[in-house]
């Protein structure tokens, strides 16, 4: 059984990791409108890979008898300055949900709730991931700068980003 703390706070990582795909799809939106369109690509994957996250606590709340419950969306930016002011505030963000995985971890041993601290290391690793896959983009356009035939490379490269395979029958791990 969930704690109803537990469960709350995982609702609240439902609506953020939903606030996160939208946040990714804004900025596939803003890249498409750029004719950016690998850069436009990597995001709409991540905006999946977000969609992908919330659906696995959704599960994971059913699965221990707790109830979802959907929260309004924040409307996402829609403008940014360079894609290097994107991928930045991609970074920031993904740095601000690793916090709050944190926080859940947090909650999970503050209660002994084992079962959610064993399903939340799954987001933790992720989290690595996560961070590590946007700061390489950063880190990538820093050194591009104002080069236009960079930029071109780049967004080759990030076209070539393929969505994961879905997750194995156990519902994580990939
Ligand atoms: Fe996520
Ligand atoms: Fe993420």
């Amino acid at each position: 059984m969930l704690n109803e703390k537990m469960e709350a706070a995982l609702n609240k990582q439902i609506n953020a990791e939903l606030y996160s795909s939208y946040v990714y799809l804004a900025m596939a939106a803003h890249f498409h409108g750029l004719n950016l369109e690998g850069f436009a690509n990597w995001m709409r994957i991540q905006a999946q890979e977000e969609n992908m996250h919330a659906m696995k606590i959704f599960d994971f709340i059913y699965e221990r008898g707790g109830n979802v419950r959907l929260m309004a969306l924040e409307a996402p930016p829609n403008e940014w300055d360079s894609p290097l002011d994107a991928f930045q505030q991609s970074y920031e963000h993904e740095r601000k949900i690793s916090g709050m995985i944190d926080e859940l971890v947090n909650l999970a041993l503050d209660i002994k709730d084992h079962a959610t601290w064993n399903f939340l290391q799954w987001f933790v690793a992720e989290q690595v991931e996560e961070e590590d896959n946007a700061n390489r983009v950063v880190e990538n356009l820093k050194l591009i700068g104002d080069n236009s035939a960079g930029l071109f490379m780049l967004d080759r490269e990030l076209a070539q980003r393929q969505p994961e395979a879905e997750a194995g029958e156990d519902g994580g791990g990939e």
